[in-house]
């Protein structure tokens, strides 16, 4: 169903900060790029431009990783005590709380999400994160430890493990959650004492750099987080390929993960963590409760238009409920409400771009050819912006490319199994192991599929369920490493084991 009407305009404190020319946040200093490009910025609602901002590239990179060294070495950041770093952190929390509304705005026009989307759940949850991260400052503990060193007999020892930042940190982040992304990758490295430069997706710059006007309002240093606008081939590669960056933390495409190892082991073996794309299965068991099921499942995919990297794209469904499953998310396909994220009935915006538009069609449409179904959907929606319709395939087979590969739109395929033993292995059957999903009344079955799942996270009876104390991450091709919860400090910290001879 396509909105129609047009939607409110936002707050004029908000268009006043889209009509900037924005830079780059070098060391404390807004600065434009030092070749002097722009990027223009599209709102992916009706195809026109949004905003524009400075395009950087590696002669940027260079000062801002410079920058970030000197806050790392020299600068007031390795003196700020863990308790005032948490404050600072808190800090940001609170004034991003207090500008939710402008953050909102920003985010459905960059990014096609909903407003009310944004506002109730992409906003909280950076500020929550924040706000965890910010209490974890002054946690960063080490231990003692009794050795017996079998060669040294007599001899007596005081041994303890200290946990230090890993000390500059290139953050990659990408489009589809940009602020919650900006925060997931922020939070930790300041909680650890790092310093940052971050490079966002071209597509949706706006809320980052907003970030880093509070980020300094906030009080923290100069120099402590640098924000890059540009492209991935330059700007991106650039920081992956720095010989004075002691780490990486990306968010995107596999394809961009492998491409960021190489860059990393061809450059000075910088530490890695990856957080990838996924093909996550759901399984509905048959005792489940359907009536909590059916929308269920129908969020795990369109929620965000599928442009999730733990979306449910692929949903198993037993052959005796799979017609009342199918005729069941495909009414609630229907009934989202599409349009501009402004639009305050809007359930579901534009893809965020054209070219993921035809990413998404290319997708379907190969499907479609190669024999899949659409129940509902299979189209491009109505409207100037890049709308997909959501989508229900059935009728797939487990070669398809509808099967295999992240489609990183509002797509679901619809799969029908006989036996249990056997779904498990075939949700198994994936490059991919981000995240995967059961909805079943017997809990203890529902524990022991959680435990045959090969997925860094499993829901049961639920999807899309993130907290900031929850690790997120994946298994195999979906990365390495767990974001959020105090996994994440492991990212940003080298142990130093330190042993004294009394
Ligand atoms: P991408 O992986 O190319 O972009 C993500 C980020 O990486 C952006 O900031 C981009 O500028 C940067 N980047 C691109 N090439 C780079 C390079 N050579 N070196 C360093 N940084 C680079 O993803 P893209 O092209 O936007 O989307 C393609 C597909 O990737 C999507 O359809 C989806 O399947 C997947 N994806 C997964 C995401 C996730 O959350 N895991 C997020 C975004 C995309
Ligand atoms: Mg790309």
């Amino acid at each position: 169903m396509f909105l129609t009407g047009t939607p409110p305009q936002c707050q004029s404190k908000t268009q006043a900060f889209l009509d900037q020319e924005h830079c780059l946040l070098i060391d404390g200093e807004w600065v434009p790029a030092a070749s002097g490009k722009r990027l223009e910025v599209t709102n992916p609602a009706t195809g026109e431009k949004l905003s524009s901002v400075a395009e950087g590239d590696s002669e940027d990179v260079q000062r801002a990783v410079f920058a970030a060294r000197r806050a790392f070495e020299s600068g007031p950041w390795s003196k700020v005590t863990t308790s005032e770093r948490g404050k600072m952190i808190w800090k940001l929390a609170d004034l991003l709380e207090a500008h939710l509304d402008e953050f909102a705005e920003l985010e459905s026009l960059d990014n096609g999400k909903p407003r009310a989307v944004a506002a109730a759940a992409d906003v909280p949850l950076a500020v929550d994160l924040l706000r965890y991260m910010a209490g974890w400052a002054t946690k960063i503990e080490g231990n003692t430890l009794p050795i017996s060193v079998p060669y040294m007999p007599g001899a007596e020892f005081h041994s303890y493990t200290h946990r230090e930042p890993v000390g500059v940190v290139g953050q990659i982040i990408p489009w589809n959650f940009p602020l919650l992304m900006a925060a997931w990758k922020l939070g930790p490295a300041l909680a650890t004492g790092c310093t940052v430069v971050l490079k966002v997706a071209e597509e949706t710059p706006m809320t980052a750099l907003r970030l880093g006007h509070l980020i300094q309002e906030a009080g923290i240093p100069d120099g402590v987080v640098n924000i890059i606008t540009g492209y991935g081939e330059t700007a991106g590669a650039a920081l992956a390929a720095h010989p004075d960056v002691d780490k990486v933390a990306f968010t995107g495409s596999t394809e961009v993960g492998k491409l960021i190892v190489q860059a990393a082991g061809q450059s000075n073996l910088k530490k890695v963590s990856l957080e990838l794309g996924g093909k996550s299965p759901n399984i509905i068991l048959p005792d489940a409760d359907l009536a909590a099921a059916i929308p269920g499942a129908a969020n795990a995919i369109f929620f965000n238009h599928g442009q999730c990297c733990c979306a449910g794209s692929r949903l198993y469904v037993h052959r005796s409920q799979y017609g009342e499953v199918v005729k069941g998310i495909a009414e609630h396909a229907k009934s989202i409400q599409m349009g501009p994220g402004m639009h305050p009935d809007c359930q579901m915006g534009p893809m965020v771009s054209q070219i993921q538009q035809d990413r998404v069609c290319g997708f379907m449409n190969s499907g479609l050819s190669e024999g899949a179904e659409a129940v509902t959907g299979g189209q491009p929606g109505e409207g100037q912006g890049y709308f997909v319709e959501p989508t229900v395939l059935i009728n797939t087979r487990p070669e398809m490319s509808v099967i295999r590969e992240e489609i990183f739109g509002p797509v679901v395929a619809a799969v029908p199994y006989d036996d249990e033993d056997q779904v498990i292995a075939v949700a198994n059957d994936s490059q991919y192991g981000l995240a995967a999903a059961v909805w079943t009344r017997d809990i203890s079955r529902g524990h022991q599929v959680a435990k045959q799942l090969r997925a860094g996270n499993v829901w049961i009876n639920c999807y899309n369920v993130f907290d900031a104390a929850l690790p997120f991450g994946g298994f195999k091709q979906s990365g390495w490493g767990r974001e959020m919860g105090h996994d994440a400090l492991e990212l940003y910290t080298e142990t130093k084991a330190v042993t004294v001879q009394l």
